[in-house]
């Protein structure tokens, strides 16, 4: 009865806070094959998720905290919820799951600024890398008020968070940008421009061209011709 209890508390509190990095931990079934007992409970329990998403991702030194879901995209004029993030094997994640299951991901407190997040892609149909960020091309983007600038959103590699952008295979990428509010699920974009300064980061996305991407300016953007709305991502 008590190990019972104790279980369910266990994966309760796996399905509410995953912890990742976690040592990946022999399944049941393989310690059956080589006549061992099976896991403890706990030890069960850390593995279930964690193993999972350690396959797709770089494997972690210590752990950190984590929480896992799929992001909501919501109007900014009134809140209401437009789609999921994709998860699309030719197009990566710039867009909202009309067809299909969307993408799942988890979001890590960062090590070394407790107020900066990943998120890390772990059911991606799509090729690594599997960081969900900014990247602006071959060029370092800047972003900035009265300006129709924008950056794109995409799966990228992980860069160090607070930096500005880093050049990876001749691209540039932010891939810790993110603030995450744990009572309103949101989850808040910081780029940082080449020069370290702070633009305002707003997500933007274009409905008839089902895509996503960070401007500076919403307004300026739709000054253009091409018209897109401001919206904001939950954990959902
Ligand atoms: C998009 O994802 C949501 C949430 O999982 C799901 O309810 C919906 O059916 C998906 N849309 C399509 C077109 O598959
Ligand atoms: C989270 O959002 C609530 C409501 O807007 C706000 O009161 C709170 O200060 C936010 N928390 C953080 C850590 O930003
Ligand atoms: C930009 O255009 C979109 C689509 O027409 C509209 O919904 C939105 O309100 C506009 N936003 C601004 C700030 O002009």
């Amino acid at each position: 009865m008590l190990v019972k209890v104790s279980l369910l508390v266990a994966l309760a509190n796996t399905l509410v806070s995953v912890v990742s990095g976690s040592p990946v931990a022999e399944t049941n079934a393989q310690r059956m094959a080589r006549g061992l007992p099976p896991n403890p409970p706990s030890q069960f329990a850390r593995g279930v998720s964690p193993v999972w998403a350690a396959k797709r991702t770089e494997p972690s030194t210590r752990p950190s905290t984590c929480y896992p879901g799929k992001i909501e995209v919501r109007y900014d004029f009134d809140g209401h919820v437009a789609g999921y993030v994709r998860n699309w094997e030719n197009g990566g994640i710039s867009g909202l799951n009309f067809s299909g299951d969307p993408l799942e991901v988890k979001v890590c407190k960062t090590r070394s600024y407790t107020d900066r997040y990943d998120i890390i892609a772990t059911n991606a149909v799509f090729k690594p890398p599997y960081y969900v960020g900014a990247g602006s091309g071959t060029v370092a983007g800047i972003l900035a008020t009265g300006d129709r600038s924008s950056v794109g959103f995409s799966n990228t590699p992980q860069t160090p968070p607070n930096a500005p952008p880093t050049l990876v295979n001749g691209n540039y990428y932010e891939s810790a940008i993110w603030s995450y509010n744990s009572s309103t699920k949101e989850l808040s974009p910081q780029w940082i421009n080449p020069d370290g300064s702070k633009p305002s980061t707003v997500i933007a996305y274009d409905i008839r061209a089902n895509d996503l991407f960070f401007v500076g300016d919403i307004s300026q953007w739709n000054v253009s011709g091409s018209f897109a709305s401001a919206v904001h991502f939950y954990l959902a």
